[in-house]
């Protein structure tokens, strides 16, 4: 139970399985998990930008670019969290997550991005990182800028991410800053219900120093439906690096 995720608790209490005495029970966690099974990380769209140039560094650090003495341009911004098995509550380790995003401008480094506002060559867009031990992972970036989607959407700041593990189906999906005035009206953050949006929109906080904004999200992988645990462990997670 060591594992268990504190938040995922909370969740499940928000959900109303406290108070049918399904928590702190000292009941099995296959019991909880089978309560908590509704609570899984909600996929969106991966959007016209996944990377399509290939780059050397694409580490934990967007805000250095190896090679160039200056850093990003932007509130940094420092994103901590885990990834758990949605089914068991248990952390998955080893799992390849990528992360890219628009810059302080709202540019993307892709060719097909039609937005005329500047690149920052000293940010780095993309990163790949492995989960650890406890399934934890972080990243330390800039918070992207908002950008014309069309003539009258513009998309929040947001931050696209890609999960794979093998054994599970891939998840895509993307966060967001809680708060941020373009949310409520962003068409594809409200495609979700409100629980599902609360699961992708990350609560960071200023920190009085630096101005930096410090933020957790763990994220919740839902395994494949109808497939036996023997086909599971012969799909591979995909070498991305
Ligand atoms: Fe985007």
């Amino acid at each position: 139970m060591k594992n268990f995720d504190p938040e995922r608790r909370n969740l499940l209490k928000n959900a109303g399985l406290a108070g049918a005495g399904l928590i702190g029970s000292g009941l099995a966690l296959s019991s909880i998990a089978k309560a908590a099974a509704a609570i899984k990380t909600p996929a969106q769209t991966e959007g016209p930008f996944y990377p399509v140039r290939d780059q050397l560094d694409k580490d934990a650090d967007l805000t250095r670019v190896q090679g160039r003495a200056e850093s990003a341009e932007g509130t940094e911004v420092l994103l901590k969290g885990r990834l758990f098995d949605a089914d068991t509550g248990l952390p998955i380790t080893g799992a390849l997550v990528e992360f890219w995003q628009a810059c302080a401008s709202g540019k993307y480094n892709h060719p097909e991005d039609p937005n005329t506002a500047p690149l920052d060559q000293n940010f780095q867009y993309w990163a790949q990182v492995h989960t650890g031990n406890q399934g934890e992972f972080s990243i330390r970036t800039i918070k992207p800028g908002a950008y014309p989607a069309t003539a009258n959407w513009i998309r929040p700041p947001h931050i696209h991410v890609k999960v794979h593990k093998a054994g599970y189906p891939s998840l895509t999906t993307q966060i967001y800053f809680k708060g941020d005035q373009y949310n409520n009206t962003d068409q594809i953050l409200q495609k979700l219900t409100p629980a599902q949006q609360n699961l992708v929109t990350v609560d960071f906080t200023t920190q009085p120093d630096t101005n930096e904004l410090s933020g957790n999200w763990n994220i919740y992988l839902g395994k494949f439906q109808g497939i036996t645990a023997a086909g599971a462990d012969r799909l591979t997670t995909p070498e991305l690096d």
